[in-house]
């Protein structure tokens, strides 16, 4: 099989790119480099011993676009290219519109001319917005908080009509909730630019002395401790998952959705505390006031990726906490 991954050298592109490299497929891995760096290319072959034929493609460019399926004869596309943090998403709304909305379009052009049939989309749990927990993939989505959300949400909606109208086309949504952690080696990790969004990145920094204190945003939540609850889920299982929904693409067609999340809630002090108890390392933190568009309470029912994919999420907080802190720990300014 033969398989383009767009947005590839990304964090959970690039460990998606490893996962399916051990298991015998060809990948090539499409990416701009907006948000990754070409050294990953370099630590996926020191993993796999193998190194992804690379093309660099913004998929906004219809001409590269064309001519990297022209060159190539794809069986399948795990589609990984997108901006995505929210934040920015609320300062630069039509910056993340055009992007993520004309990438996608553009690459299902592309598809649709050199009749490639499968695809799996990197979706997102922020589709559903504010939704009571436990979250199935039968909770209303389309109640998103930001523009990120929406593109994500938007794109769901493309893609179903894309099936509906091409009964060929085999497609399925892969909505994950909080990705973290990295490959075992340390090789590969969360490489945010600047100053991380994310909860674990921010932790780690402060924990490798790059950032002074981790800022808890709000502890008056309704929650057991007051601070959020997430449903963290470490990145290999994530890229497991990909493989699994892969294969699932390969039996069938239309548009199907799974959760990818471990069916736990663990807040941020449930976080900063095993952290710091499974490296051995001090997370000092200030209580903030909350931030502006979090939720309290977000969490996976993972039981149709279960049933239906054969997957579930095997590893636990503490492989998070420990495979996040050998990552940073050996690249203290990432790539
Ligand atoms: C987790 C918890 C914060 C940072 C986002 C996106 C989602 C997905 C994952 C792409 C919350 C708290 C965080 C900090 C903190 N990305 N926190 N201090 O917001 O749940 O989800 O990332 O798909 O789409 O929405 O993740 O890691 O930002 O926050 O207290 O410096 O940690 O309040 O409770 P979030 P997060």
């Amino acid at each position: 099989m033969n398989v383009l991954l767009t947005g590839g050298a990304g964090y959970i592109g690039s460990h998606t790119a490893v996962t399916l490299i051990n298991a015998g497929i060809n990948i090539v891995i499409a990416d701009n480099f907006s948000n990754s760096s070409p050294k990953v290319l370099d630590r996926i072959a020191e993993i796999t011993g193998k190194r992804p034929e690379f093309v660099e493609v913004d998929f906004c460019d219809k001409a590269a676009t064309d001519a990297l399926f022209e060159s190539h004869s794809f069986d399948g596309v795990i589609h990984f290219a997108g901006l995505k943090a929210v934040g920015e998403s609320c300062r630069q709304p039509i910056r993340y519109y055009r992007n993520n909305l004309d990438s996608t379009l553009t690459l299902l052009e592309a598809m649709a001319k050199y009749n490639v049939k499968r695809l799996v989309f990197s979706s997102s749990a922020t589709v559903y917005g504010d939704q009571p927990a436990p979250l199935t993939e039968s909770t209303p989505t389309g109640n998103c908080s930001n523009p990120y959300g929406w593109t994500k949400y938007m794109i769901e909606q493309i893609l179903k009509g894309a099936c509906d109208a091409d009964p060929e086309l085999s497609v399925v949504l892969l909505r994950y909730f909080n990705p973290l952690g990295a490959h075992e080696s340390g090789k590969i990790g969360e490489n945010p630019n600047g100053i991380p969004n994310n909860l674990m990145p921010y932790i780690s920094q402060v924990a490798v002395g790059k950032l002074e204190k981790l800022h808890i945003f709000g502890n008056d939540y309704d929650t057991p401790d007051g601070t959020g609850v997430r449903d963290y889920i470490h990145v290999v299982d994530l890229a497991q998952g990909h493989l699994d929904a892969l294969h699932y693409a390969e039996k069938r067609t239309g548009c199907d959705v799974f959760n990818l999340g471990t069916g736990k809630g663990y807040s941020v002090l449930d976080m900063v505390k095993t952290f710091s108890r499974v490296n051995g390392v001090e997370v000092p933190y200030v209580i903030d006031p909350r931030r502006p568009g979090d939720l309290a309470t977000v969490y996976a029912d993972p039981k149709k990726a279960e049933t239906v994919l054969g997957w579930t999420a095997k590893r636990n907080l503490e492989d998070m906490c420990r495979d996040s802190w050998n990552w940073q720990s050996h690249n203290p300014q990432g790539y």
